[in-house]
Order: C-alpha cells, then structure tokens, then sequence
C-alpha cells in the first residue's frame, strides 16, 4: 500500500537547487562560504565533516575546514568561533558534535553569530522557531518537512505524532509541524501508553535511535511513517527506528533507512548556508 520516500530524489531536488542560487549569486559576485569545525578525532563526526565538505564542493559553495585537537580549551574553541564571526567571507559556521569531554557545547553554541548559526541550535533561533519568524531550521526536521512537500502530503489539520524530544529533532519537528497546522503531541521515552499515543498518528515522526522500536500495532493503517533512526542491528547494518518490512505494508508513505531522511540533512545545511550569504548580502 505504501509509498516510499525517496531522500536521494528529495536531496538531489534541494542540492540543484541552492546550486543554481549559489551560481547565480557568484555570477554577482557574491560567493557562498560554510566553516565547519571539528574537534578531537570521533570518528563519525569525521565522515560527517568529510561529507559536508563534499557536498559543498559539489555545489559552489566554499567549504573551511578548521580540525583542533581533543585537547583543545575552551578559551582557544571560543577564540576561533569569535574570528569566523568576524571574519565577513565566512557565512555559515558549525561545530560538529559532541564535542570532547570538557568543553562546553551549549557556550560553544551561544557564542555562534546567530546570523551565521546554519545549525539553527543558537537560542535565538531556537526562540524565532518557537514564534514562526525563522531564517534558519535544524537540518533534520527541515528536511522531513521538505520531503512531505515534494511528495505534496498535507500537514493542515493531521494528527501529528513526533516521538522523541531532543533539541535538534522532536522539539523543533514538533514546532515545524504545529505552524502547518498539524495537531501535535511529542511523545518521548516516559509516555504511558505509547501505542495508543502513536496509532492516532495520520504522520509519525520516529526519532527514538532504537532498531526496531516502532511496530507495525503502533501504526494507524495509512499513515505517513517518518524514520530519523540511524541504528546499527546485530549484525551492523544500518537500520532506522521503524520496523520497515512489517510497517511499511500499513503506511501510505514510508521513508526508509538509509535512503530516507539521512540525505536531506547535509542538502538543508546547505540550504540553510546559502540562506545565510543572501541575508548577510541582504539579498533575500
Ligand atoms: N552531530 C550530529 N549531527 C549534527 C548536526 O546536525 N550538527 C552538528 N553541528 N553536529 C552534529
């Protein structure tokens, strides 16, 4: 019965996209330019660095990279986040996370321009997102968002249920939906009877990180099924939070992992990049 969604289509859809805006601002001069920095040597955090800079090559937009060592202070951390916010060529900055144990994320996060914040984590924009007047999204829900668009699946009036509710995924997932018009609840780890929760749900937004947590007796017949889950099984495949092969005979829509909803966060950053170069050009 369902439907799959396909995050490959989507991220390509969204990367021509900002590839043509990002050409079309260099063709005035105005070029685009991402600085990400990475601390210590978490290997994963490595591949994601790897893959944004890719990413940013392949579309024209300017990728600095800054690595610093796990023994990094904070005072040292801060010292660069300060020079990239004053440095005019730079647009959009990051900090891949967590970083090593003893820095602090959250000053870390705060010291961010919020201008220049594409991970849209700096309080200011967390606060412009909970009152709808927003520049920048979390990649992760802003990509969820653009694939019920391109698949043309209405929010207005849905029950909406996100499970989970981090500060990057639920939470602003949550808001996102709500200024759709969605009725919303957030389920998390200490809802009582989260069945009857999650099989109210006509769009179910799974960001536990358990394999397998969402089954089929969760899910309404019909409903759109959204898997954020990035989880190794027993065997080390990469599996998502929704039990796939049993769910996805129930959903109308379903994103698979991988394939789903992993493609589109590293497009939204870009997104969310160039954004930040048209504004700081005042060009929106
Ligand atoms: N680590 C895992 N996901 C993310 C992300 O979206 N942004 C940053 N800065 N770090 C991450």
């Amino acid at each position: 019965m369902s439907n799959i969604i396909d995050g490959k289509v989507v991220s390509a859809a969204v990367k021509d996209r900002v590839a043509n805006e990002v050409k079309a601002l260099g063709d005035k001069g105005v070029s685009v330019c991402l600085a990400v920095i990475l601390v210590g040597d978490d290997p994963a955090s490595k591949i994601y660095v790897a893959n944004k800079k890719k990413a940013c090559e392949q579309l024209g937009i300017i990728s600095k990279e800054y690595v610093l060592p796990a023994n990094t202070c904070q005072e040292d951390l801060l010292a660069l986040v300060n020079q990239l916010n004053n440095d005019k060529t730079v647009n959009g900055i990051l900090c891949q996370l967590p970083l090593p144990k003893g820095l602090d994320e959250k000053a870390v996060i705060a010291a961010i321009s919020a201008d220049k914040d594409v991970d849209a984590f700096h309080p200011v924009n967390v606060g412009k997102i909970m009152i709808g007047d927003y520049d920048f999204v979390p990649c992760t829900p802003a990509g969820i968002m653009e694939m019920l668009k391109y698949y043309n699946i209405d929010v207005n009036g849905k029950e909406c249920v996100v499970i989970g509710r981090s500060n990057i995924v639920g939470k602003p997932m949550g808001m996102l939906l709500l200024h759709k018009n969605g009725t919303v609840t957030i389920a998390h780890s200490r809802t009582k009877d989260l069945k009857s929760v999650t099989s109210k749900a006509d769009i179910l937004v799974a960001a536990v990180g358990k394999a397998n947590f969402v089954t089929a007796d969760m899910v309404k017949d019909g409903a759109v099924v959204i898997d954020v889950g990035m989880n190794r099984n027993a065997d080390g495949k990469l599996c998502g939070d929704v039990d796939f092969a049993a769910v996805e005979p129930k959903a109308s829509y379903i994103t698979p992992v991988p394939g789903g909803v992993g493609p589109m966060t590293i497009a939204m950053l870009m997104q969310n990049t160039l954004t930040a170069a048209k504004r700081q050009n005042n060009l929106d």
